[in-house]
């Protein structure tokens, strides 16, 4: 397979074929009579160089000259032209050509013209990947190893493809809505254009429209002499993100509804139409649908921001991932903050299995930091973390007699004690774990199942007698 591709546009069959002879054994080359030919073979033979004569029949070369680098403006256009045509190769070089050639052609002058020129093409490509690979290094990380991530990362995969399909992160606070935003734009076709992210919490609300929107000279008092540009047209042939996009105000919505729509929209105090082309990536931790149900939030546009929908799951439901998480964090925050600890015992481990994580990855990623800097060492203890107000049950269970009472000559009721005993630490186990079964179960060392069997039996069925009873 030869490196680069070349096309040769001349009605002149001896000049097309003369010039392909010399060079086929080095480059891959058509050869087309006309420009509308060689136009329509553009998307399907991919040219690095054409060669075009000026003077062809149909459109003529300075036309399809401009068509070309229309299309595809990194296509090298060489012109091949007669002596008196210098006007026209004058034109040529104001519209983009890279170099011109004079009939009768001389080979060895034409070979090195190429070779030139393809050289300035394996440049261009070379910086090109230079600079693709400096922003994929700046790509974020993204740490997760469960399924729900694998599949949460396979389909962003799929959907960062497209250029421009809407697409709406939801989540609880902290599960790492922005960081996949900004991971969809890095994985997409826009990902050398600018990623701007924008808290729509943030702005004030009669300032959101002309902040997205941009304004016109003398659209509002407190406006800026020559107008501004909005985030939206900052935003151009890259990501805008626009997060907490449930606190938009009815007449931002309106107004995005329209750009989401058509592709445009006004600036504020403007009367001409503005195109630009952008992703909007949302995110919101609120609930849109009962946000519709009240009456203060547009459906339409929740149909519209929302084509793609990613739903981030908490860091709970993630399994074993809290614990790639704490590493991680734990070896980012050594290395920030000059520390050398060794890692998290066991103990903390087990506790960061079944805490609660309401604050998601950014609680974790808090609380590790704070621990880093402030522990003794050589690693992360239950008390470095401060999760010691979750740990009295664990210790207990260490040491369980030493809490109990010892034998009395009056005996004991120990069917009693056996039953107030489960029905405290089940209910303990619950409150601590919110409600999730599975967690409670962990924190009593139980399986799921017997947790949930005997749940019913010592806590559930003694509330609903209780109730009964009253
Ligand atoms: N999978 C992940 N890998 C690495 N870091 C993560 C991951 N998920 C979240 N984080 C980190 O956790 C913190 C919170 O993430 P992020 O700001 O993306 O959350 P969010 O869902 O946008 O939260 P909010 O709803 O409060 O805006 C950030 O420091 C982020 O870098
Ligand atoms: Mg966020």
């Amino acid at each position: 397979m030869k490196e680069y591709t070349l096309f040769i546009v001349d009605d002149e069959r001896t000049i097309r074929e003369g010039i392909a002879v010399n060079i086929e054994d080095d480059y891959t080359v058509f050869t087309y009579k006309t420009a509308e030919e060689a136009l329509e073979n553009l998307g399907v033979h991919d040219p690095d160089l054409v060669l075009l004569d000026i003077g062809l029949p149909g459109m003529n070369g300075i036309q399809a000259l401009k068509e070309i680098k229309a299309i595809r403006s990194d296509i090298l256009v060489i012109m091949i032209t007669a002596y008196e045509d210098i006007n026209s190769v004058i034109e040529c070089m104001k519209n983009g050509a890279y170099e011109y050639i004079i009939k009768p052609i001389q080979m060895e002058g034409l070979e090195v013209t190429i070779a030139n020129a393809l050289q300035t093409i394996r440049l261009r490509k070379e910086l090109k990947t230079l600079q693709e690979d400096q922003i994929r290094q700046e790509m974020p990380c993204f740490i997760g190893e469960s399924q729900v991530i694998h599949d949460i990362m396979g389909y962003i995969e799929m959907v960062a493809k497209s250029p421009d399909t809407p697409i709406l992160i939801q989540g609880e606070t902290g599960t790492g809505k922005e960081l996949i935003a900004s991971t969809i734009h890095h994985r997409s076709p826009n990902f050398a254009g600018p990623f701007i992210a924008v808290n729509c919490a943030a702005i004030p609300k009669d300032l959101i429209e002309s902040e997205l929107f941009g304004y016109e000279k003398g659209a509002f008092s407190g406006a800026v002499a020559d107008g501004k540009k909005g985030l939206i047209e900052m935003a151009a042939k890259g990501t805008l993100f626009l997060d907490e996009i449930g606190d938009l105000n009815p007449d931002a919505q309106a107004k995005l509804l329209r750009f989401l729509e058509e592709g445009e929209f006004y600036k504020v105090g403007g009367t001409t139409r503005q195109k630009v082309a952008t992703r909007i990536v949302s995110a919101t931790n609120k609930n849109l649908d009962e946000m519709i149900a009240k009456g203060t939030y547009r459906k339409d546009l929740l149909y519209r921001i929302g084509v793609v929908k990613i739903q981030v799951p908490s860091l709970n439901e993630r399994g074993d991932d809290v614990l790639l998480f704490a590493d991680y964090f734990l070896q980012m925050f050594n290395e920030k903050f000059k520390r050398a600890l060794t890692g998290i015992n066991e103990e903390a481990l087990e506790l960061l299995k079944v805490y609660t994580w309401s604050g998601n990855v950014r609680e974790l990623r808090n609380m590790i930091e704070r621990a880093v800097l402030t522990a003794k060492g050589p690693s992360l203890t239950v008390t470095d973390l401060g999760l010691d107000e979750i740990r009295p049950e664990r210790a207990m269970a260490g040491d369980p007699l030493a809490a109990l009472p010892p034998l009395s000559p009056a005996g004991i009721d120990l069917n009693a004690m056996r039953f107030h005993m489960d029905k405290l630490y089940f209910s303990q186990a619950m409150a601590l774990a919110k409600g999730n079964e599975t967690r409670a179960a962990r924190l009593l060392n139980l399986k799921p199942h017997t947790f949930r069997y005997q749940y019913k039996k010592n806590v559930e069925a003694q509330e609903t007698t209780t109730k009964e009873n009253c």
